[in-house]
């Protein structure tokens, strides 16, 4: 069984292997009709259910469009309309989801309740964000950083603002793809420990610096993401505002990394918290291509799942 559950428990040759046939699948289909069938259509026959226990815009439209272009189908399921939401057990709704579709994502809250769903579902299960990672949108941010620069091994990556999810998967990303990661931001949001050892241990520098300008010098790639994350209480903006003010990436932070370093976001952004307009729309800025990009490296990491 191929569940793709998070990038640090997948084999950094099988994650070369999806970003390389993302790359080839986006090619084919450069200046076709969004809706124009892939000349391979290895998911026929296949149904796909994609479970939202969150709001999504980009991971809801690229999975299915995705599975599409591929030649399956796709159903849409809200946790809360299913019976998961009204007390069924995970592992029963693996069990019976297993009965009639090919393969399962989920965007869940606790990392349990998808690790529950994988343990019992008898179909591939991927992992479209938890609030502990977000792995498919760090194959997306690899695919349009290799895009743009070529190889990210040996690059100096810096996240900075909250250590959520996403940044979580990036840290996880630069053990397996060979590139050094710098967080900045508050203590109190400091990614957890041991992603940080893992990535250490894999012969990567994954460090801290509180000090956002001194953390961009010689930056390859700049990355940030919302202030307060959908499972973060709203009550906590204020706090988080005041906490994150001085991590905003703006022209001056992104004066101090390479004059050819990209800007990343996994979107949505929230313009003039986390990122100034200007950054998002400048030169920099590559987050339309990341966001096309989930598309393509997810229909990738459907395929090393299916064996397809
Ligand atoms: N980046 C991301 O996962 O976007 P959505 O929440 O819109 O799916």
């Amino acid at each position: 069984m191929k569940h793709f559950l998070d990038i640090h428990k997948t084999d950094p040759s099988d994650l070369r292997g999806m970003i390389d046939q993302a790359r080839v699948m986006k090619d084919a289909r450069a200046g076709k009709p969004k809706g124009t069938p892939d000349a391979e259509q290895p998911l026929a026959n296949h149904m796909v259910a994609l479970i939202f226990e969150k709001p999504s815009t980009r991971t809801r439209v690229s999975f299915d469009v995705g599975v599409r272009q591929m030649g399956g189908q796709t159903m849409v399921l809200s946790g809360s309309e299913m019976q998961l939401g009204h007390g069924e057990t995970i592992a029963d709704t693996a069990r019976v989801l297993s009965r009639y579709v090919d393969l399962i994502m989920m965007r869940t809250f606790e990392e349990t309740t998808l690790l529950e769903m994988a343990e019992y579902a008898t179909v591939p299960v991927i992992n479209g964000l938890t609030d502990r990672t977000h792995p498919c949108q760090i194959m997306a941010d690899i695919m349009t950083y290799e895009e743009h620069r070529g190889p990210i091994a040996g690059k100096k990556v810096v996240w900075s603002g909250d250590g959520n999810n996403v940044c979580a998967s990036l840290i996880h990303a630069a053990g397996q793809f060979g590139f050094d990661i710098t967080f900045t931001g508050p203590q109190t949001l400091d990614p957890e420990a041991e992603f940080l050892a893992l990535a250490n241990s894999k012969g990567v520098s994954a460090t801290i610096e509180r000090d956002p300008m001194k953390a961009a010098e010689g930056a390859d790639l700049i990355v940030t993401d919302t202030w307060v994350s959908m499972h973060d209480p709203q009550s906590a903006k204020e706090r988080r505002h005041n906490q994150l003010r001085g991590y905003q990436i703006n022209d001056r932070l992104m004066a101090r990394a390479n004059p050819d370093a990209l800007f990343m976001h996994c979107l949505p952004a929230h313009r003039e918290d986390e990122v100034t307009s200007d950054v998002m729309d400048g030169p920099h800025s590559v987050v339309f291509d990341e966001a096309e990009n989930r598309l393509h490296a997810q229909k990738a990491v459907m395929r090393w799942c299916l064996g397809v």
